[in-house]
């Protein structure tokens, strides 16, 4: 019986990404997905991309019998954990449902997993849990803090996660903290497909490009950094999707939990990113200066050594990568998915 990767939230921005890089690198794939925030039509993608199919599911991860089924009826060696939801400003308006989706459906997820005795799990969290760090680069030994109910959650998971390999340490978890995930696979096919209008800078910028949003609004110019505007360490999301290649590999031969920062070790601004979009595509990005959204931090960017100790990963692509692979995914489907 042939064993698969399960891919919770497998059709989503970084999940599609993932299968990619899985099955190019040999692995079969499952992705449970509720395509609450994506669609089948990434998964297709996927598939004549990598040229092999792999098994999309529909479920619900708070739903344990859908998941007890799955495990039921395939040899899963390992898991990542992706599926959850991720809007900030939604998660302060609807606290009890990100609570609900994302603690709760992890939590299930891992008692069926336990009950299958499948204890290999790579973990979705953020550069988030450190909240407004004090140094920079940030270490991953940085105090971790979250001011939002989204951030909240991925912290309960990781300490949740924790007392799971107290208590039974024979799990393998891997906790892998994103930092800014930007860029679509350079074939243009796949990439980040937003609901309504974009929270995050790459998708705004590449929407104001193709000309479906006037401008971008810059959140204040005002912070202590070189021009102003809000620092971030912005990571392709072909690096990221490689990164979870190298974590399945190293759970292979360790126990216990690590949390490993994915990121390039680089900051880059808002106009940064502004300049090169519109230099590197030859496109207009008009912009205002707008004030600072609440709740932003004014500079984050990782310390990225541990992940290239550990797990031998480290980024490759650079800041015209991002911005390039972003346009083509932009400009070949300005409806997303529903182009
Ligand atoms: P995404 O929304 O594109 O993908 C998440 C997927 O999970 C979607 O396909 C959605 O339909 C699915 N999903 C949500 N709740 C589910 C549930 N209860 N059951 C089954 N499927 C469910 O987001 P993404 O950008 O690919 O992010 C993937 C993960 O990485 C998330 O956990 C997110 O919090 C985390 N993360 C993302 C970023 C980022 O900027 N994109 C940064 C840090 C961490
Ligand atoms: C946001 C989330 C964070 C999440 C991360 C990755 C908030 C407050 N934080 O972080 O929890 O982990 O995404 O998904 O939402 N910007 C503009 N104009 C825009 C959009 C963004 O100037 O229209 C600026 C922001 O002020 C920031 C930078 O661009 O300086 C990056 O913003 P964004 O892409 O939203 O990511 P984060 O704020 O880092």
């Amino acid at each position: 019986m042939s064993s698969y990767i399960l891919l919770t939230g497998g059709a989503g921005y970084i999940g599609s990404h993932t299968a990619l890089c899985l099955l190019r690198a040999g692995y079969n794939v499952i992705s449970f997905d509720n395509f609450s925030n994506s669609s089948a039509e990434s998964l297709k993608r996927v598939e004549q991309l990598a040229g092999r199919t792999l098994l999309s599911i529909t479920g619900d991860i708070r739903d344990q019998a859908a998941l007890t089924a799955v495990f039921s009826q395939y040899k899963i060696s390992a898991v990542v954990h992706f599926a959850g939801l991720k809007a900030v400003g939604e998660s302060t308006e609807l606290p009890l449902h990100y609570y609900d989706n994302n603690v709760s459906g992890t939590v299930t997820l891992c008692r069926v997993m336990r009950h299958f005795n499948v204890k290999k799990l790579v973990f979705s969290s953020s550069a988030t849990v450190y909240g407004d760090a004090k140094e920079v680069p940030i270490k991953e030994t940085s105090p971790r803090s979250a001011t939002n109910p989204y951030g909240q959650s991925k912290l309960m998971i990781e300490l949740i996660l924790e007392d799971l390999v107290k208590a039974e340490p024979d799990w393998s978890i891997a906790l892998l903290r994103y930092f800014n995930p930007v860029g679509a696979d350079e074939s243009g096919q796949i990439g980040e497909d937003p609901n309504g209008i974009p929270n995050n800078l790459m998708p705004f910028i590449s929407q104001v490009a193709v000309g479906k949003r006037q401008q971008l609004s810059v959140f204040g110019n005002d912070y202590p950094t070189k021009d102003g505007t809000g620092v971030r360490d912005y990571i392709h999301v072909v690096d990221l999707a490689n990164g979870h290649l190298k974590a399945l590999q190293y759970l292979e031969q360790s126990k216990g939990i690590e949390a490993i920062n994915l990121g390039t070790g680089v900051g880059y601004s808002v106009l940064d990113m502004v300049n090169a979009f519109s230099e590197v595509n030859q496109v207009a990005v008009p912009y205002q200066i707008a004030p600072r959204r609440p709740g932003d931090i004014a500079v984050c960017y990782a310390e990225p050594t541990k992940a290239l100790t550990l797990l031998g990963w480290k980024t490759e692509k650079t800041l015209d990568d991002m911005v390039r692979d972003t346009w083509r995914w932009q400009k070949h489907n300005p409806n997303g998915y529903r182009s």
